[in-house]
């Protein structure tokens, strides 16, 4: 790699290659002829691996030096968002990682059998199949028939262009350009962003003291934002396994973070753009009364998904005087709502699996 600032180290780079949903090939076959192709591969620690046919055109390039590829866009940054005149600043922010090796023909079929099984458990998370195992009657056959080809991972290089070459002021610029365009992943860039370039000065939609606040979270906060939650009273009997595709599935997620890491507040939202649905507003015990979830609430309500719409909507049971700050008041008073009235199917209710609360005498 020309500009070693853009390296990414071998962990991130080969998890990058991991989760890649199709990966690419390029090799020569042996009269020099170029090879390109679109694979599905499982990245074990030893290799890339993936099938084809004994007699296929991949076949012929064994023995061959090959590289395995993967890329993933982060943003295409305007050249306005830096500079007010020159078009030169207009880049596009990506993740890429190559891995280079000799193409290699599997021969033992344990090895075989673990490649194939590493793909069938990604692309099959469900099972419903018999794991492919080498000593198993119903498979013998399959594996000495199918070609399993794998490149070790003789150099992986991964490289992260993420502004780490751009004047501070001109990455706050982006920073700010990003927030304001709020396409689709703009807040994700810019958490992807602030990652890659930590010197660079904290945009004032993420100004905040004693904690660093994040216009997106993402899958590390899965797990961290399950405790935060856990015994919320919203989420009571119900399965906490629901908790990270519920966060996963939202169009905004906000937090803040401690000093030392810790995830200390959250919040999401699900919006068509007409209208925001919030949800799971929630400051860690120790953190409250300070003015944490003031400061998160504003930042969802100023995050793009949700900024746009005309209605934001949420429930609560008794945080009433933090949401009227920012205008929230009770539905049924609204001339607009006040002839309507929320209405919900619990399918557990109409299974006879959660009988509705009596009203109190
Ligand atoms: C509700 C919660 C997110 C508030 O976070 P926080 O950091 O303690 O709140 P802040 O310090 O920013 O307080 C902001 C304002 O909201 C008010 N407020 C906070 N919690 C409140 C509550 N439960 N009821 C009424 N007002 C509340 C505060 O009094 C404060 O008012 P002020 O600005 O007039 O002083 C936090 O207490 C929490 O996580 N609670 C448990 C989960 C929960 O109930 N979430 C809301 C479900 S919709």
């Amino acid at each position: 790699m020309r500009r070693e600032i853009f390296r990414a180290d071998r962990a991130r780079a080969l998890a990058l290659l991991a989760r890649a949903p199709f990966v690419h090939l390029a090799t020569t076959t042996p009269d020099g002829a170029p090879v390109l192709r679109a694979i599905d591969a499982a990245v074990l620690e030893d290799g890339v691996f993936f099938h084809g046919a004994h007699a296929g055109e991949k076949a012929t390039c064994l023995g061959r030096p090959a590289v395995v590829s993967a890329e993933e866009v982060v943003a295409h940054v305007p050249s306005w968002m830096a500079d007010p005149v020159r078009a030169c600043p207009a880049t596009t922010l990506f993740r890429s990682v190559q891995v280079h090796g000799t193409l290699t023909a599997v021969e033992d079929p344990a090895v075989k059998a673990r490649a194939l099984e590493a793909l069938m458990r990604r692309w099959q998370p469900e099972g419903r199949y018999q794991p492919i195992d080498a000593h198993d009657p119903l498979y013998r056959g399959e594996l000495a028939g199918v070609r399993v080809f794998s490149v070790p991972l003789e150099r992986v290089d991964g490289k992260w262009k993420l502004l780490q070459n751009r004047a501070p002021q001109e990455i706050e610029r982006v920073l700010l350009g990003l927030w304001e365009r709020g396409a689709p992943g703009d807040a994700e860039a810019i958490e992807a962003i602030r990652d890659a370039n930590p010197g660079a000065p904290t945009p004032a939609f993420l100004a905040a003291d004693g904690v660093r606040l994040h216009a997106a979270l993402g899958p590390d906060d899965l797990a961290p934002v399950e405790a935060l939650l856990a015994g919320e009273y919203w989420w009571e009997g119900e399965p906490r396994e629901l908790v990270g595709p519920a966060h996963r599935a939202a169009t905004a997620w906000v937090g803040a973070r401690a000093p030392h890491g810790a995830l200390v507040a959250s919040a999401r939202a699900v919006s068509d753009g007409r209208c925001a649905w919030i949800y799971d507003v929630v400051v860690a015990r120790p953190w409250r009364g300070r003015g944490l979830g003031r400061r998160v609430m504003s930042l969802l309500l100023d995050h793009p998904a949700v900024r746009r719409t005309r209605f934001v909507r949420l429930a609560t049971r008794d945080a009433q005087g933090l949401y009227a700050r920012f205008g929230f008041v009770d539905a049924a008073a609204r001339r607009r709502f006040a002839t309507s009235s929320e209405m919900v199917l619990d399918r557990a209710a109409v299974a006879g699996e959660d009988p509705p609360r009596r009203a109190p005498a």
